[in-house]
């Protein structure tokens, strides 16, 4: 399982918003959607406000899924935490560059561990913090509401440093954007430059999660 090379649009389905009591069924029809990623948010009630899935629950989806393991590590120890989710499953780790010092020595540690490396940056994160690391790293996430729940706001100010973000990494490092992203606001992140979109809430507030995958996919080809 490696990340689709860039040049794709790829819809990325954050589980945040999905049935946590079936989340082997969720990855199901994920995969029969016909996406290859699966985004999983993970968080540790002290970077911020909220706590949701650990090592041992990716363990046990890996068990169940051949998606490609997204995981947006929202946790103050992303250099303790990372290696475990590797040999838990994961296959892309995206820390937040406001929680580590030495981000080119931990997209290394990712590398050499066989992950792809993800960077990540709060809406009030300027573009520049990542500026010196940004092409050491396979993805770039750009959020676009703050972190810790799902079913938020889009915000605009913040879904423009795509613009910023893809002038620097080029055509050949994916740019993702996480929060508020649905059939409305997908096309404006994908003029924007970004090619990996994360949805939660537009997929799995629906009763019929794959025709809300299609929905986003047909909005992004707008
Ligand atoms: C926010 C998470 C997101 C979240 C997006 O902290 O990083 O991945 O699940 O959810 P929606 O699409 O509902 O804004
Ligand atoms: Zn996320």
């Amino acid at each position: 399982m490696r990340l689709p090379k860039a040049g794709t649009i790829e819809i990325a389905p954050s589980i945040l918003s999905a049935d946590f009591a079936k989340l082997a069924d969720e990855l199901a029809v994920i995969e029969k959607a016909g996406a290859k990623i699966v985004h999983l948010d993970i968080m540790d009630g002290h970077f911020v406000p909220n706590i949701t899935i650990g090592p041992p629950v990716v363990e046990k989806l890996r068990k169940h899924s051949k998606l490609f393991f997204d995981c947006h590590l929202m946790i103050t120890d992303p250099r303790k935490f990372a290696p475990i989710f590797i040999k838990a499953g994961a296959n892309h780790l995206t820390f937040h560059i406001e929680a580590e010092k030495n981000p080119a020595e931990l997209i290394k540690l990712l590398h050499d561990m066989g992950a792809t490396a993800g960077l990540c940056l709060n809406p009030e994160t300027p573009v520049k913090a990542i500026e010196k690391v940004a092409h050491l790293a396979d993805m770039i996430l750009v959020l676009t509401v703050h972190p810790g729940f799902g079913a938020q706001q889009f915000i605009p100010e913040a879904a423009k440093k795509i613009v910023q973000v893809r002038k620097i990494v080029g055509p050949d490092i994916r740019v993702e954007v996480d929060g508020g992203i649905d059939p409305q606001t997908a096309p404006l992140v994908v003029s924007y430059g970004a090619d990996t979109i994360v949805a939660g809430n537009a997929i799995f507030s629906k009763p019929d999660r794959i025709a809300a995958i299609n929905a986003i996919r047909r909005a992004c080809k707008k």
